[in-house]
């Protein structure tokens, strides 16, 4: 069997939408476990992000997928404080050689989304981790409508409206597709 935690900040619903599709592509991988991760403000206590349970859980993971929407031009300050507090497990490099990718979500077409999946791509390297990119020409049906192959870009316009989030169908079926490319390559590293 394989475990493959998703683990992401998502502050009004665009980037979980893109983690739960990341794990139903996953999850159409016979034998494989997904877990949605969510990093919420709440785990950050006078600074710093604490949460031994998450720990726990990517580190029982074979691959850990890594998701924020883009601020400023990269990951959300609640992400980061995740990042940075794992740097306890970077010190015994204890994510070594699991696999690892990344997603973003945006609300300008460009964004500067690309800071984000270079930062979290570097991330992945300083934990030795195996960095697995999109896979995804672009195509029909939105498949990879932005054209990014670092990791998996969303976007969505920005609504001041208060409605629910939603997501272009193109980026629900790209963040399938590449749930599938991680949950395959997690079980041909294994092998
Ligand atoms: C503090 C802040 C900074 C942002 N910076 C950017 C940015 O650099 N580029 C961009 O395209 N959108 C930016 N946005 C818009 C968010 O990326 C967009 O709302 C995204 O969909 C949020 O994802 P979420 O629904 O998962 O929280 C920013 C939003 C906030 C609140």
């Amino acid at each position: 069997m394989t475990n493959i935690a998703i683990v992401y900040f998502s502050g009004t619903g665009h980037t979980h939408l893109m983690a739960e599709a990341i794990a139903t592509g996953a999850k159409q991988v016979a034998d494989t476990n997904v877990e949605l991760i969510p990093i919420t403000g709440e785990q950050i206590v006078n600074g710093r992000w604490k949460d031994d349970e998450i720990f726990a859980k990517l580190q029982a993971a074979d691959a850990i997928v890594f998701g924020s929407p883009t601020y400023m031009g990269g990951v959300a300050a609640q992400f980061k404080a995740f990042v940075d507090a794992a740097s306890s497990i970077w010190f015994a490099q204890g994510w070594k050689d699991k696999i690892a990718g990344g997603f973003t979500h945006s609300s300008s077409l460009s964004g500067d989304k690309q800071g984000t999946l270079l930062y979290l791509s570097i991330n992945a390297a300083q934990h030795s981790m195996i960095w697995v990119g999109a896979g995804q020409m672009p195509g029909q049906d939105g498949m990879n409508r932005l054209g990014s192959f670092m990791g998996v870009m969303g976007q969505s316009d920005m609504d001041m409206s208060g409605a629910p989030a939603t997501i272009e169908p193109g980026d629900r079926v790209t963040s399938e597709s590449y749930g599938h490319r991680i949950a395959t390559a997690t079980q041909r590293w294994q092998k």
